[in-house]
């Protein structure tokens, strides 16, 4: 079988690894585990995404040079990934020779060939931090709905995309001064060239079906030329013969995946060309997520093609991931980072949860939280620790750990295990792990059925030492084949497995004989129940991290009176109160629910509670200052503030609208 070279996605180089990111990295350390596990010659690089302007920014607040920055983050990535058991053969950086010198070979032989042209394009800039602003860093009133404060390309409440220069009352999202349209030269990448050969490359079953789809409809929009450069000041590579410009981040971050490669097989002495010139020598795969996949099957195969190397055999896309139902969110402590998880909980319970909600499609996966304690303790704990921890203490205690010296009848259950491992080991191939988890846990629940029917307790009671012996051993040797099967998703576990069991290794084979008369170590548990108590201090910690937003526009100096711009910055929306309920332990405060329309619900911590009881409210209709940043208190999160007019001695009044007034409604 030909080797195969298999990436993740980039991660950013400015922020924190997140238990949405380790969707992507789980389920591709898995595939790689389970080909290495199969003795297949697989290696699996990544590195972190480094350029652009946001980590130019970041830098510039935290007062340290990008490079600082970058080193620090690289440094916090490895030890998240090592942590969360992700093994990659190489983790690289895109700021590296490796990464410059391919870069600019793919630019140069693109250009050589026609591929690249130049234009004039008109674009924000800000004098005052003496940059062109991209989409994210300006904000402003949405061109179609008229909400306040959105992004420079898209609105969050109406869903609209428009251009930077479409938005009303625009402004640097750094320094909240408006920005002037300034023209550039910038560099463009003809996509439109390669239209035949992306057609022919996406038919080629390199693309899971949903995927092949949306190129579709991507071809019958027609395939615009990309612009390939960024004006300096920009972290980043600068274009060989344009000085001042630079590559846009986009186009060195895929190359990435050659320069982390590269600088590995240097180190391991293996031809690069091999990998990357010829098609038919390796296989090479890409997993990432849906919201890239325009990068991954359209620029990406073309830039590869336009300079003369070959092209990714697949790219594997995944759906994102929701915790509780929702997006993942600050305020309600479900923005969880790698770490904040690691300080609480093992890592293996998460790789086994996402292996049982990965499917080969791009489908959202949910992360219920609650689930998530069940799931893990039903299955990890419940069906396979529990088959060792149960038989493995009669070994020792009666047999000095000694299994059988041959191995006893078991009903054909060894076999049809390994029989059934085909079956697993296709659905792991073909990244369908939800369905190898739902196997695993069938024959998982056969081997515990024949322990029930055999009751070892009832024999050791009654001395039958010959059936409890034999009883012991076939379920230590169940144990192992299902800790074989589970190995690519809890390597840790297995590795423990093969200390307790005296293996030499843990390796997938069908040609596996079963264990007789060997020793075994003493059992040490191999895997905790998930303590419901840390998942909510997870949670808790994770609020903790709460900051705004949006930093940019000043602070209003305090004085007798405001803007009429600050006065229209805040977000007054009507809202009905569907529940309300008292805090235990705050004798001031009510919880709230209310329901605020098109914006959704939000929960509000009001300090009503001496003049209203719940009884009073549910139904009411209020006045919800809806932008007001998330604050967190002693008693939870507060989603923003309701209105109500107070006499100064304590007593308050609610306000509320006059009939006809229905939730989400704007108040002026
Ligand atoms: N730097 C780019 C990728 C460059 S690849 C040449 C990038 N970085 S990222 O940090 O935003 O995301 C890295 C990967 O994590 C992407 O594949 C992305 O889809 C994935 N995810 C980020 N957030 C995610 C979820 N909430 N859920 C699932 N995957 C997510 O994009
Ligand atoms: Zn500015």
């Amino acid at each position: 079988m030909r080797p195969i070279l298999v990436t993740s996605a980039l991660p950013y180089a400015n922020g924190s690894i997140h238990l949405g990111h380790l969707v992507e990295y789980i389920q591709t350390d898995i595939w790689v585990r389970f080909h290495k596990i199969r003795g297949r010659d697989c290696l699996y690089f990544c590195a972190d995404d480094t350029h652009g302007t946001p980590i130019m920014i970041r830098a510039r607040n935290e007062g340290i040079t990008p490079e600082a920055l970058v080193a620090r983050i690289h440094g916090e990535h490895v030890a998240d990934f090592h942590d969360f058991l992700i093994g990659f053969d190489h983790y690289h950086s895109t700021n590296s020779e490796e990464n410059k010198i391919l870069s600019e070979e793919v630019y140069i032989a693109n250009r050589e060939a026609g591929h690249i042209h130049t234009a004039s394009v008109m674009q924000a800039y800000c004098a005052k931090d003496g940059l062109f602003l991209p989409d994210r860093f300006i904000r402003g009133v949405c061109p179609s709905c008229g909400a306040l404060d959105q992004y420079g390309d898209a609105c969050e409440v109406c869903s609209a995309t428009y251009s930077p220069l479409e938005l009303k009352e625009a402004r640097c999202a750094l320094c909240g001064t408006s920005p002037e349209e300034r023209a550039s030269e910038h560099y463009f990448f003809k996509l439109g060239d390669f239209e035949p050969f992306l057609r022919e490359w996406t038919r080629s079953g390199a693309l899971q079906v949903q995927m092949a789809n949306k190129l579709s409809e991507w071809f019958e929009e027609g395939l615009k030329a990309w612009d390939i450069s960024r004006d300096g000041p920009y972290f980043g590579f600068e274009i060989p013969g344009a000085p001042g410009k630079y590559f846009y981040v986009w186009l060195d971050a895929p190359v990435g995946y050659m320069a982390s490669s590269w600088s590995y097989f240097k180190q391991h002495g293996i031809d690069f060309d091999r990998y990357w010139r010829d098609p038919d020598q390796v296989e090479i795969y890409h997993f990432i997520g849906k919201d890239i996949l325009y990068f991954h099957t359209l620029f990406w195969p073309a830039m590869l093609k336009g300079a003369g190397f070959r092209t990714p055999t697949g790219v594997f896309a995944h759906g994102f991931l929701t915790v509780n139902g929702q997006k993942m969110s600050k305020s309600r402590g479900t923005f969880i980072t790698a770490r904040s998880y690691l300080e609480q909980l093992d890592p293996e319970y998460l790789r086994y949860y996402y292996a049982a909600k990965l499917t080969k499609g791009v489908d959202d996966i949910d992360l219920n939280l609650d689930d998530f304690v069940q799931r893990v303790n039903a299955d990890m704990v419940g069906k396979v620790v529990n088959l060792a921890s149960r038989t493995a203490g009669f070994i020792h205690k009666h047999f000095q750990g000694q299994l059988s010296a041959t191995y006893p009848d078991d009903q054909g259950l060894f076999q049809s295990f390994l029989t059934e491992a085909d079956t697993i080991a296709s659905y792991y191939q073909e990244r369908d792990f939800s369905k190898a988890m739902r196997a695993i846990m069938a024959l998982a629940d056969r081997a515990n059925r024949f322990v029930e029917e055999k009751a070892p307790w009832t024999l050791a009671k009654e001395k039958r030492m010959v059936e409890l012996q034999d009883t012991c051993s076939v379920a230590l040797n169940l144990f192992r084949l299902l800790v074989m099967q589970l190995h690519p998703v809890l390597p840790a576990m297995a590795e423990k497995t093969r200390v307790f069991l005296n293996l030499q290794d843990i390796n997938w084979s069908t040609t596996i004989v079963p264990l007789a008369g060997v020793t075994i170590a003493p059992f040490s548990p191999l895997m905790v129940r998930v303590d419901s108590q840390k998942v909510q201090a997870m949670v808790q910690a994770s609020l903790a991290t709460v900051t705004p937003v949006v930093d940019g526009v000043k602070k209003e100096e305090k004085g007798e009176t405001i803007t009429m711009e600050t006065f229209m910055g805040v977000d007054l929306r009507v809202a009905r109160i569907t529940q309300a309920e008292e805090v235990a332990g705050a004798d001031k405060l009510l919880r709230l629910l209310l329901d605020v329309g098109e914006l959704g619900s939000r929960t509000v911590l009001a300090g009503i509670r001496g003049s209203y009881t719940p009884g009073d409210l549910l139904g009411r209709m209020v006045v919800l200052v809806a932008n007001l940043e998330a604050r967190k208190m002693k008693f939870g999160v507060s989603e923003g503030m309701v209105l109500a007019a107070g006499d100064g001695k304590g007593r308050l009044s609610l306000i509320g609208p006059d009939e006809g007034a229905s939730p989400g409604m704007r108040v002026k």
